[in-house]
């Protein structure tokens, strides 16, 4: 059999621990910011321990300035605000900091306000990122705010295409943040619900990367590991909000599924961003709805991987009783069981389908769906098929 030729690559210093925040100009300064953007979302931007990091960071004798003009879900106009405040304000790095809207368009402002180009021209497909002035791209220190996208780890953001609404993936190896601070004391305050969605995102990450069908040893070692971490700490940062052994574990899982997740991702990705473009429904929600339904999609072919994972993971019961916990975890933690739950139709799901075989992250998937097989999955997790 032939050896494949890959790249494995982790360069993003994790500075994990609670109160590390503290150390957030120190970064600045050693990666050669003097004058960060702090971007980040209108809700946080107005709690007043989001406040007290901004004055911290002047303090330290940087000229931070704030940008919030960041959606959910973030769309190009977030960017393009980002870029001139960036100007504006004569800017020479930035602090992403939030859940995955604010680092990602945190990382986005870092990368385009040297470029001539729209960010579309760098969506993820082929060589399209040398198309970017890499000299231009600021230096990122990021730092997480909720526990699931691993935004901080990754090289790539997500932005919705105003006129089409896909979630376009955008990459350049340049905007992987320098340093990621890992304080669980910032997630403390994150909502049950929330908790719950964005945890699943970081299970799906290492779900997914742990079951595409690429060699990527590195890669599947750590999403084992993240899905035991996800598995003991979810339910108990859900519950108890203050438990920062949890939030700091999830915190890591988080991280470790963005970081395993350069091996690929699949089909709860790949039916994740369609409708999270088309409904605008929250994307660690609708994965955490679909991921069942994918996993037995897939069986036939990660029924072995599946199997291993569970003994390491304290599951009895093989494939199947993955399964059965996936479904259990869900319940335990308050993800719904079907789309409809959460308001989505079975309207629209010739677009999804449409959008599923295009995205990006349907190449990582174990089985090559069709179409047809797509519009079929979609449809189950609309109505709850099992
Ligand atoms: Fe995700």
């Amino acid at each position: 059999m032939a050896i494949p030729n890959r790249n494995f690559s982790y360069p993003t210093s994790l500075k994990y621990g609670a109160g590390r925040i503290a150390e957030l100009a120190d970064h600045c300064k050693a990666n050669g910011i003097a004058r960060p953007l702090f971007v980040t979302d209108p809700g946080l931007a107005a709690m007043p321990m989001v406040k007290k990091i901004v004055a911290d960071v002047r303090n330290a004798g940087l000229a931070v300035e704030v940008f919030a003009d960041v959606r959910p879900n973030p769309v190009e106009a977030n960017i393009i605000a980002g870029v001139t405040a960036y100007k504006a304000g004569d800017h020479d790095g930035v602090i992403a900091f939030g859940g995955g809207s604010g680092l990602d368009i945190g990382k986005m402002i870092a990368l385009m306000h040297g470029q001539t180009i729209s960010v579309f021209d760098l969506e993820d497909v082929d060589d399209w990122w040398t198309r970017a002035d890499g000299s231009k791209v600021s230096p990122v220190i990021a730092v997480p705010t909720t526990a699931g996208t691993g935004s901080e780890v990754g090289r790539a953001g997500v932005v919705t295409h105003p006129a089409t609404h896909e979630k376009k993936i955008i990459f350049h190896p340049a905007i992987m943040p320098k340093v990621a601070i890992l304080d669980p004391e910032l997630t403390v305050g994150l909502p049950p619900k929330l908790t719950a969605a964005t945890g699943m995102d970081a299970l799906a990450h290492c779900l997914e990367a742990y079951c595409a069908p690429f060699y990527h040893p590195l890669s599947a070692g750590i999403a084992l590991e993240g899905m035991r971490l996800a598995k003991e700490n979810l339910p108990r940062a859900v519950k108890k909000g203050g438990d920062l052994d949890a939030r700091g574990n999830m915190l890591v899982a988080s991280a470790m599924g963005a970081t395993a997740f350069q091996r690929g991702l699949g089909a709860i990705h790949a039916l994740s961003h369609p409708f999270g473009g088309l409904y605008d429904a929250h994307h660690g929600l609708l994965n955490g709805i679909i991921m069942p339904y994918v996993v037995k999609a897939n069986r036939r072919r990660i029924e072995k991987d599946i199997e291993r994972a569970a003994a390491y993971l304290g599951i009895r019961g093989g494939f199947d009783g993955f399964l059965k916990w996936i479904v259990a975890l869900r319940k335990e933690i308050g993800i719904p069981h079907r789309l409809s739950e959460i308001g989505i139709d079975s309207n629209r799901l010739d677009e999804v389908a449409a959008m599923s075989i295009k995205d990006p992250t349907a190449g990582g998937n174990p089985i090559t769906f069709t179409e047809k097989q797509y519009k079929a999955l979609a449809k189950k997790c609309v109505v709850g098929d099992l």
